[in-house]
C-alpha cells in the first residue's frame, strides 16, 4: 500500500491524509447480538482503531434482548474480531479497543429500557458531551418501528448535534412498507439524522466505477446506448445463508440483492454523470436512471431458482418457495438505451463469488469467410478482485486478414486510503455526508420495479428451478440471454 506518515497521520502518496473520525462519537449498535453486528461491525471498529482512524474518545454499546454480562459481551466482541482476522489479530489493540466497549441489555419496544440504555451512556461518556451519537441499527426490519419510536422518544442529542440514525437495508418489503419507514422516521427525525445504508456504496470498487466514468472521458463516450449491444451486471455469491436462512427465507434474492446491490451497480454505470458531484446530484441521476428501468414480458424475462437442500435448512419454511438464485433482462427506458437488454443474475451458493459488470458493445458488421467478428468487451470485476479488462480484437499475422482476441488487463489494488466498507461508510456518517448512502426516492423507484415482478410471481406462481450447490444456478438462466451471448463467469486472481 502506497502512504506515507506525517504528522503521525497516515496520507496516500499524493499526500491525500486518510479518513479518520474528526469527532468524538458513541456507537450504539442495536441488534448486538446478531450475525451482521459479529460478522461486519465488531471487526470494523477494531479496524478503524487498528489503522488510526479512531478519536481520542470513542464510546461502543452493544444493546440486544440476550441477557450478558458485560465480560461475556466484550468476550463476544473479541471472538467476532478474531473470527475475521484470524492469526493476524493483534490481541493488544484488540484490549484497548475492548475497553471502549459495554453493553445494554433490553427490549426493542419496552420505554424503560431505553432510559436504562440513556443513564448508561451518561455513566459510561462521563463528563464528554461534545460527541456524536449514532444508533446503528443491525436488527431485523421487524423491530426497525419499535426501535425507532423509541428513540424518537428520548432526547438522545448531545451538544455536538442530534442523535443519527444508519439503518441496514433492507427498507421496507415492498414499496408500501418502504413509505411506511419513512413515514416513522420522519415523525421524529429530520433528513439530516438518518444515513440508509447498502454497504455495496462503501465498497471501494463500487464507488469506483463512478468515479472511472468521470476521470476517464473515454469510457463516458463509450458506456452510451447507441454503441452497446447488452450490458451484464452478475452478483454471484458461494456462500449460502449463513446463519440468516430466516431472515432470507421471507425475503428472497430479488429483493434481498436486486431492489438494493444490483441496482446501485447498475446506477452508477448507466446514470446520466452530473456535472457537478454533489450528494444530491448523485442521488437523483441514481433516482433518474432506477425509474427508467422497464420489465417487458415478464414471464420470459426472469428466472427464478432455489438450491438443493435450502429446504432442510433450519429457519426455513419446508415448502418454501423463496428463490436464492434470479436472474432478469430489463430495459432502460430512455431514448438511447431503449432496445439494450440488461441482464441481472445473482444466486448463493454458486460456484464462485464473483461481482462484474460486462458491456458487450455492438459487433462490427464487416464479416470475415461469413465468420462474425468477436464483439468488443469491458469487463469490469468488483469481487473478490477488482479488475478491469478491455477486449479488443487484433489482426493476425499474414498476408490474410483475420483476427484474433487481444485482452487488455490489469488487476486493481486498493493503493490509498483503503477501508472495509462498513469502516468506511461509519466515518462517513460520524462526518455527516449522505453522498455514500441511500436517499428514500431512489429506494422507492428500485421497489416499483422488484413490485412489478414480485405481484406477477404472486398471480401466476411461475416455476422455481432447482439447481446444484456449486453450479452456476438453473440452466433456464441461459436462454434469457440473446443468441450467441453467454454469462460470464470467470475471474483471474
Ligand atoms: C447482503 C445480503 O446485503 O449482502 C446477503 O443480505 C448477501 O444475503 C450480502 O450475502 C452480500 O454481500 P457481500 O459484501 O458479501 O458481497
Amino acid at each position: 500500500m502506497m502512504h506515507t506518515i506525517k504528522d503521525g497521520n497516515r496520507e496516500s502518496a499524493s499526500g491525500v491524509p486518510f479518513q479518520k473520525s474528526e469527532h468524538d462519537f458513541t456507537l450504539i449498535i442495536f441488534g448486538a447480538s446478531g450475525s451482521l453486528a459479529k460478522l461486519k461491525l465488531f471487526p470494523s471498529i477494531y479496524q478503524l482503531h487498528l489503522e488510526k482512524r479512531t478519536p481520542k474518545d470513542f464510546k461502543v454499546i452493544g444493546y440486544a434482548r440476550t441477557p450478558l454480562s458485560q465480560e461475556a459481551f466484550i468476550e463476544e466482541f473479541k471472538d467476532a474480531v478474531r473470527a475475521k482476522f484470524k492469526d493476524n489479530t493483534d490481541e493488544k489493540i484488540l484490549d484497548a479497543v475492548a475497553k471502549n466497549v459495554s453493553y445494554v441489555s433490553g427490549q426493542y419496544d419496552v420505554k424503560a429500557d431505553y432510559a436504562d440504555l440513556k443513564k448508561h451512556l451518561a455513566h459510561t461518556e462521563g463528563v464528554n458531551k461534545n460527541r456524536i451519537r449514532l444508533a446503528y441499527l443491525s436488527t431485523p426490519p421487524s423491530v426497525f418501528d419499535a426501535v425507532i419510536r423509541q428513540l424518537g422518544q428520548i432526547n438522545f442529542n448531545t451538544t455536538l448535534g442530534k442523535l443519527r440514525l444508519i439503518i441496514e437495508k433492507p427498507f421496507g418489503h415492498n414499496l408500501k412498507t418502504a413509505k411506511y419507514l419513512e413515514t416513522v422516521l420522519k415523525r421524529k427525525f429530520d433528513h439530516d439524522q438518518v444515513f440508509l445504508l447498502d454497504h455495496y456504496l462503501g465498497k471501494e470498487p463500487v464507488f469506483n466505477l463512478l468515479s472511472l466514468r468521470y476521470a476517464n472521458p473515454i469510457l463516458t463516450s463509450l458506456i452510451h446506448g447507441q454503441y452497446i449491444d447488452n450490458i451484464q451486471v452478475n452478483g454471484l455469491e458461494s456462500l449460502g445463508t449463513e446463519g440468516r436462512a430466516g431472515y432470507f427465507d421471507s425475503v428472497g434474492s430479488l429483493r434481498d440483492m436486486v431492489q438494493s446491490h444490483l441496482f446501485q451497480i447498475l446506477a452508477f454505470l448507466t446514470m446520466d454523470l452530473p456535472t457537478k458531484i454533489t450528494s444530491d446530484s448523485i442521488h437523483r441521476a441514481k433516482r433518474k436512471l432506477i425509474e427508467s428501468l422497464s420489465i417487458r414480458d415478464i414471464k420470459r424475462s426472469v428466472v427464478r431458482g432455489q438450491y438443493q437442500g435450502y429446504l432442510k435448512e433450519a429457519g426455513v419454511e419446508p415448502e418454501s418457495k423463496t428463490e436464492t438464485f434470479t436472474s432478469l433482462r430489463l430495459f432502460i427506458n430512455e431514448k438511447n438505451w431503449r432496445n439494450v437488454p440488461i441482464y441481472l443474475r445473482t444466486g448463493k451458493k454458486l460456484t464462485q463469488q464473483l461481482t462484474s459488470v460486462v458491456i458487450e458493445f455492438k459487433p462490427q458488421e464487416v464479416q470475415k469467410n461469413n465468420k462474425k467478428l468477436q464483439p468488443n468487451k469491458l469487463i469490469i470485476q468488483l469481487q473478490p478482485f477488482e479488475r478491469i479488462e478491455f477486449h479488443l480484437l487484433t489482426k493476425m499475422g499474414g498476408s490474410e486478414i483475420d483476427f484474433v482476441p487481444l485482452n487488455t488487463g490489469k488487476p486493481i489494488y486498493c493503493s490509498g486510503d483503503c477501508l472495509d466498507e462498513h469502516s468506511r461508510l461509519i466515518l462517513e456518517a460520524i462526518k455527516g455526508d449522505k453522498m455514500l448512502f441511500l436517499e428514500f426516492p431512489e429506494i422507492y423507484a428500485a421497489w416499483k420495479v422488484i413490485d412489478k415482478i414480485t405481484g406477477y410471481f404472486e398471480k401466476n406462481n411461475p416455476p422455481l428451478e432447482g439447481y446444484e450447490p456449486g453450479s452456476y444456478g438453473p440452466k433456464g438462466a441461459a436462454p434469457l440471454l440473446k443468441k450467441g451471448i453467454q454469462w460470464h463467469n470467470t475471474h483471474a486472481s
